[in-house]
């Protein structure tokens, strides 16, 4: 873990996609706004059709909103040009996809080196990190084996790993362990919350599984395209002040869900509560 490390803050303001036009036009997000904060893993949970692949599809730059904004460090991802945006998604981003995409005729090692390609040459950093995420995520003893001789947890272990190859300040995780039964789906979330807490960036899981949603710090739901945040700051102290609380609130304070002690020290942060 590097301390000095940039800690990257996202806020999304009033994000908005619709598909199609006319009378066949699908609100699909509607007006979503909340923040994430440094080491922040958020579960986004909500029945199917209800805008949750749409919401990360625009997170992750390749959809283009119909409204709104992303802001991550501050910097607004939708005036990007088309070449920063493409590294915006390379570098900035790491994405765990449903159908979790590895290269089948490739190594779970090599899944990963590729990553880490610069000129049609595998780097000696992408080599090391790649044993070492193997390694973090309890699959380094299957670094040799083939994509499609790993196991449904493997892969996914795998396939995150590979998501953190380029040292994403944003991971994006769609269903990760709709495959799984849910005692190795939880594990396999719990050891990705912790990458996301080693490093301090931040994490969102689509997952429609309630005790998989609650290892996470926070949920966000969604309902018809409206996302509700159930953000600890939010509900007490409205949309307005979160800018406020995250400048003071130490990244520890966000770890470890929502305990009596963090509620306290964030409460203490905060003006009094509105009535
Ligand atoms: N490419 C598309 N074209 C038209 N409608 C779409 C498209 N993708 C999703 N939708 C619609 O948008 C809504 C939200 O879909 P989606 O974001 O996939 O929800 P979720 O991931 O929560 O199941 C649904 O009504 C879905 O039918
Ligand atoms: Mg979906």
């Amino acid at each position: 873990m590097n301390e000095s490390r940039f800690r990257p803050f996202l806020r999304v303001v009033g994000l908005s996609h619709s598909y199609g036009a006319g009378a066949g036009e699908v609100h699909a997000v509607k007006d979503a706004t909340f923040s994430m904060f440094p080491g922040d893993f958020v579960a986004l949970v909500g029945p199917s059709g209800s805008g949750k692949t749409t919401l990360l599809a625009m997170l992750g730059a390749l959809l283009k909103p119909t409204a709104g904004r992303i802001f991550l460090n501050g910097e607004d991802i939708g005036l990007l040009p088309g070449r920063k945006l493409a590294a915006y998604r390379r570098e900035t981003i790491g994405f765990v996809f449903q159908a979790n995409n590895l290269v089948p005729y490739l190594t779970a090692r090599e899944n990963l080196q590729m990553m880490g390609m610069r000129r049609g040459a595998v780097t000696k950093e992408a080599r090391l990190r790649a044993d070492r995420l193997l390694e973090e995520l309890g699959v380094a003893h299957r670094a040799s084996a083939l994509a499609t001789e790993l196991s449904g947890g493997e892969r996914q272990r795998v396939a995150i790993a590979r998501a953190l190859m380029n040292e994403p300040q944003l991971v994006l995780v769609d269903e990760p362990t709709a495959s799984l039964d849910s005692e190795r789906g939880r594990q396999v979330v719990e050891a990705l919350n912790a990458e996301v807490k080693a490093r301090r960036v931040l994490g969102l899981m689509v997952t429609h599984d309630r005790a998989m949603a609650s290892t996470a710090d926070r949920i966000l739901e969604m309902r018809d395209g409206v996302v509700s945040d159930q953000t600890l700051a939010s509900v007490l102290i409205g949309d307005e002040g979160q800018q406020a609380v995250a400048t003071k609130v130490q990244p520890s304070m966000w770890r470890g869900g929502a305990t009596a002690r963090r509620r306290r020290q964030l409460r203490s942060l905060l003006p009094r509560r509105r009535r």
